[in-house]
């Protein structure tokens, strides 16, 4: 089968088009023929090496941590899918950026009515969105909420998402003004330039914080009492806050944190609860992704690229075999 994938850690001209055996699904697991595959932070950080060397077969790792496609095979054990049926998956292992992934059946998603193309970009962004907000930072109807990274694709879902479950203000930071532009289709109430959000939001319930360093730290001055900054990223790649801990207690704040690789692997149905719950809001027509760029497979390398750079917006999608 085509995939793409590196046997040494760098930027993503690291990546090349391989020519390997289809994955064979083991116990609880299942085959999917991949139509498009999301494009995610999470697999430029793979690449660069921040999650350590390449350990797949032959010393290869292939990225992507979501898909959508049709099962094309089960693995002793599994039920509750047959073959030929749509899904989406998240790939806690990677290994999307290929014709054929193969997926735990506890991540793999009926899709109901949902396309192949919409849902190509979700296992993995919508069910983030939804679980940094709803486990990590717990968010009540009522509630005030600032995402960063606004107009990107877990953002943007979470934005949506976040009015969907009753917040009755959302605000966003991006880094540029185009960006802004771009992020208010997804109805945020006002959305700020990173570098200038400190001294226009006060009291926020909520603060979603994948970026880190500078931002982090204005964020945490920003919260109401009982506010929680719930942290899941860090694309400013800037080192990391050393913080005291007294001012949490003295200003009623909280820090918390959301790992989807973690959960996977702890607390697998929160995982799964998280999700069905985003594709029920995906499938009722409540939240959308916009898909802003459809690239082949081979091409994943210029995808990585775009993202690293920050100028992205929305969704972008490998389209490997488009149906
Ligand atoms: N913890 C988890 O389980 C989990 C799971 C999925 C994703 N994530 C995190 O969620 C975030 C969003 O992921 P995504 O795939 O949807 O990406 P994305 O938001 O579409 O793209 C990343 C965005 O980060 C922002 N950014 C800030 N500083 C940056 C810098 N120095 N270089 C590049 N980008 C910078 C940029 O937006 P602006 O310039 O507009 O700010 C950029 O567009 C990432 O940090 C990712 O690691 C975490």
């Amino acid at each position: 089968m085509h995939a793409v994938g590196f046997d040494v850690n760098g930027d993503p001209g690291v990546l090349r088009s391989l020519d390997l055996p289809a994955p064979v699904p083991g116990a609880g697991q299942v085959l999917v023929r991949v139509a498009y595959a999301g494009v995610n932070y999470g697999e430029l950080q793979h690449v660069l090496g921040d999650f350590g060397p390449p350990r797949g077969p032959r010393g290869i790792d292939v990225p992507g941590l979501e898909v959508s496609g049709e099962v094309a095979a089960l693995g002793p054990g599994v039920s509750s899918l047959a073959v030929g049926d749509p899904v989406a998956a998240y790939l806690p292992d990677g290994g999307g950026y290929a014709e054929y992934a193969v997926a735990p059946a506890e991540f793999t998603y009926p899709l109901d009515g949902t396309s192949l193309r919409d849902a190509g970009g979700a296992a993995l962004a919508l069910t983030t969105a939804y679980g940094v907000l709803v486990g990590a930072a717990r968010l009540r109807a009522g509630d005030t909420v600032l995402i960063h990274a606004a107009a990107g694709g877990v953002g943007s879902a979470a934005a949506q998402i976040a009015r969907a479950l009753g917040a009755t203000a959302v605000y966003g930071t991006v880094g540029s003004a185009e960006k802004a532009d771009y992020a208010k289709r997804f109805g945020y109430d006002a959305v700020h330039l990173r570098d200038a959000f400190a001294d226009r939001l006060r009291d926020l319930d909520v603060v979603l914080d994948p970026v880190g360093g500078r931002t982090r730290l204005a964020s945490l001055a920003l919260l109401a009492p009982f506010g929680r900054l719930a942290v899941y990223g860090e694309a400013a790649r800037e080192p990391d806050l050393t913080l005291p801990v007294l001012p949490f207690w003295k200003s009623n704040r909280s820090l918390t944190g959301y790992n989807i690789g973690d959960l996977a692997r702890r607390a697998p149905r929160t995982v799964r609860g998280h999700a069905l719950s985003a594709f029920a809001l995906l499938t009722s027509g409540a939240i959308r992704l916009d898909v802003t760029a459809e690239v082949p497979l081979a091409r994943a390398g210029d995808a990585l690229s775009a993202l690293a750079s920050g100028q992205t917006v929305g969704k972008t999608l490998l389209a490997v075999t488009p149906h």
